[in-house]
């Protein structure tokens, strides 16, 4: 294979986001001190793609309409969902089920005030998504973080030290699978060690699966709901807005199977007077789609490439390690082995090779030597970025 001959005109052309307000390029600077002009954006994890063209046609049919008023009946919205999650993940789920919340930083919050008290332990298994801790904290809650196991960069749970480390005080466990930073898939195995740690516990399990669509080939996701004996105490999150880059419409599915759970959410979405909004449903249930799908197997096998010529370009860097994404579009690098500390290796990379990372340290314990790079970009910023990551660390060649 020639170096180009993967290309796709779907995600190759550069598209200029500076200046939209977007968080990823508008506020690198002033968080990373990497100007948008000569800088590249690899921290958030939103992508420099457009959605797929039935996303776009669909907010276009609701522009030429042109009333946007309250949205009303949701069957339809709702049957889209179940239909991905039925052909995409095997997973049946009941429409009576979806809660439709503000996307899963909000689900997040809502579990910790549906299923917790202020004070009650909140476990974490770090290096975690950092939004957790911060809404856990911002709740009064406790984060009570568990550290995985990293062996040689392949993360693993780690039940029996945590057992050793709980006191009986932590009511809930907010688990990521796929796991972001790591990019692991968990496997069913993984997943039952999970659930049994959970429940002798007594925790509330909330199960993030936002990043469940980004898999790369070999791997297969199994959905925490494909477990048996679990559905008591389970919080089931996705969404479609990482799957087919559409954040900014700040939806998500919170799936409650268990009734007494789903009364106790439903409660709380209630006092807080929460309800979709129209431009969200439009694109989510476009997104739901055959179209949708086909354009999502298109983007991993983009996505893979990029994190071939991303993780080879970083490996072939002395004392630099990308943990082998097996899912998401988050690359782990581990600076440990440079010798450098956290300052010096932070501003290689912000200063030398102006690229904004997300710091390790704000996914908590575990993520001092690392920085995350969003790999979700064309291929031409994949190469720079690489480019400049070898200048910039080029005395350990
Ligand atoms: C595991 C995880 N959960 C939730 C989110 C954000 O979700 P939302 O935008 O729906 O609030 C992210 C974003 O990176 C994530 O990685």
């Amino acid at each position: 294979m020639t170096a180009h001959s993967d290309l796709d005109p779907r995600f190759d052309p550069i598209i200029n986001r500076v200046g939209t307000s977007c968080s990823k390029w508008d506020a690198m600077e002033s968080l990373y001190g990497v100007s948008p002009q000569d800088g590249l954006a690899m921290w958030v994890a939103d992508m420099d793609f457009k959605p797929p063209a039935c996303v776009a046609d669909a907010l276009v049919a609701m522009h030429n309409h042109g009333v946007y008023g309250y949205y009303g009946d949701q069957t339809a919205y709702k049957e889209a969902i179940c239909w991905w999650m039925q052909t995409r993940h095997n997973w049946h789920v009941d429409p009576a089920s979806i809660f439709t919340t503000h996307g899963l930083v909000n689900g997040t919050g809502l579990c910790v005030d549906a299923f917790t008290k202020p004070g009650d332990g909140v476990v974490l298994m770090t290096p975690v998504y950092h939004a957790f801790a911060r809404v856990i904290e911002a709740a009064d809650r406790r984060v009570v973080e568990c550290e995985l196991a990293n062996t040689d960069g392949h993360y693993s749970l780690d039940t029996a030290a945590w057992d050793a480390q709980l006191d009986g005080s932590e009511k809930m466990l907010v688990f990521c699978s796929p796991h972001n930073p790591n990019g692991r898939v968990w496997s069913r195995a993984e997943l039952q060690e999970v659930a049994d740690f959970a429940k002798r516990h007594d925790l509330i399990l909330v199960s993030d699966e936002i990043h469940h669509d980004l898999i790369y080939p070999g791997f297969t996701h199994t959905p925490m709901s494909a477990l048996d004996g679990i559905s008591d105490r389970l919080v089931m999150m996705t969404a479609s807005t990482k799957t087919f880059n559409i954040a900014g419409a700040h939806i998500g599915n919170v799936i409650i199977a268990d009734e007494g759970l789903r009364a106790r959410f439903a409660k709380r979405m209630g006092a807080l007077g929460l309800s979709p909004n129209s431009f969200g449903i439009v694109m989510a249930q476009a997104a739901y789609s055959p179209a949708g799908a086909a354009w999502v197997d298109d983007l991993m096998v983009y996505l893979d490439r990029n994190r071939q010529i991303f993780d080879a370009g970083i490996n072939a860097i002395p004392g630099l390690k990308s943990s082998r994404l097996e899912a998401t579009y988050l690359s782990w690098v581990d600076f440990a082995d440079t010798g450098m500390d956290r300052d010096e290796f932070t501003r290689r990379v912000q200063q030398d090779a102006k690229i904004a990372a997300n710091h390790g340290p704000t996914f908590g314990k575990g993520g001092e030597s690392f920085l995350r790079f969003n790999i979700a970009t064309s291929r031409a910023v994949i190469e720079d970025a690489v480019e400049r990551m070898q200048k910039a660390f080029a005395d350990l060649q």
